[in-house]
């Protein structure tokens, strides 16, 4: 940015030196003038530097503007920061892993999805096309086959997690049935997924998990009927292996994990079983009442009407 020679500043635009303002109770008579380097122009900004400076803000300036109509800092901030309770550790990790896996594996699939033909011709020679011709397709088709593997693994370790430390016990226990049906999907997923490369091993190991679901009692032969989509597992199953993989079954995990997350934050996490509840103040929450409530109203981390406390970590139940 070239810059220009400062223009001078016409005397009669200088305001009069400012005086140093008298101290308090001093009479008023100012004392000393203040330095006269005021006619110095104070340093201009150019009109280069002021579209700079603008340029730092927009970013900003937009996130208000977004956040004026949409009013997200605040919820942002509740979720967070909100507390959590005392003996939190790295096991309560595994839920948001489970969902990285899950995003690494939304993202990748996205890649392969551009490559792959979804036809019984075609299938094994598009995933052979993106294994040794397009640029990192081997690398990204790798994560994805071991992300589903890395996910499966995730989840029951997550699973295991809620079960030992009670967290499916009230008020988590609509979480913890939306947990299950995130478990059927997962695997429903890592299931459908198998087949898609249409090789030999995918071929006889779908007819044989087919044959599994077969068994199952009363809704077993009509699921197997349904999966394999014909009398016999062809063309027409690897469809709809394909649109149950690719829509129907991420859409309800996405949507799925929206809820899971809200209750998450809504509720709060249990605290592990270790961690003893602090004793409430009084006996019960009855004599509580009678003798007035305290001041937030709480019983060992509860509302005295039983209902949970927001966001709150609350120990365990
Ligand atoms: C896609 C699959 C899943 C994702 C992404 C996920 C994610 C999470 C996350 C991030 C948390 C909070 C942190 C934590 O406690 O780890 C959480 C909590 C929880 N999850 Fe999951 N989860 C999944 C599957 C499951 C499954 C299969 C179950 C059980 C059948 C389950 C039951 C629960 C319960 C009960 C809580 C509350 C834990 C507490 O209060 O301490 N989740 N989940």
């Amino acid at each position: 940015m070239p810059s220009f020679p400062k223009p001078k500043i016409p005397d009669a635009v200088v305001p009069p030196p400012l005086r140093k303002p008298a101290k308090p109770g001093s009479g008023g008579t100012p004392r000393g003038q203040a330095p006269s380097d005021l006619k110095e122009a104070p340093e201009r900004k150019t009109h280069g530097d002021k579209l700079l400076d603008q340029a730092k803000d927009a970013p900003i300036d937009a996130l208000g503007w977004v956040d004026q109509r949409l009013a997200a800092s605040g919820f942002l901030t509740g979720m967070l920061f909100r507390k959590v309770p005392k003996g939190t550790n790295w096991f309560y990790t595994l839920g948001s892993a489970t969902l990285f896996a899950f995003i690494v594996q939304a993202t990748t699939g996205v890649f392969l999805a551009m490559f792959y033909t979804p036809s019984a011709t075609q299938a094994y020679s598009s995933i052979a096309h993106i294994n040794n011709e397009v640029p990192l397709g081997q690398f990204v088709h790798g994560m994805h086959k071991w992300g589903s593997s890395v996910m499966v693994i995730l989840i029951f370790l997550h699973m295991g997690r809620t079960f030992f430390f009670g967290a499916y016990k009230y008020p988590r226990e609509l979480n913890w049935v939306i947990g299950v049906v995130l478990l059927i999907l997962t695997m429903t997923m890592a299931f459908t997924g198998y087949l898609l490369p249409f090789d030999q091993r995918s071929f006889w190991a779908s007819i044989v998990g087919i044959n599994i679901n077969g068994t199952g009692p009363v809704v077993g032969p009509y699921l197997s009927d349904f999966l394999r989509a014909g009398p016999e597992l062809g063309a027409t199953t690897l469809s709809r292996f394909y649109a149950i993989h690719m829509l129907l079954v991420p859409g309800a995990i996405i949507a799925l994990i929206g809820a899971h997350m809200y209750l998450v934050v809504k509720l709060g996490t249990t605290a592990p079983p270790w961690v003893k509840a602090q004793r409430p103040k009084v006996a019960s929450p009855l004599a509580q009442l009678d003798a007035g409530g305290n001041s937030n109203g709480r019983v060992n981390g509860h509302r005295v009407d039983g209902a949970p406390v927001d966001g709150e970590g609350n120990g365990s139940l």
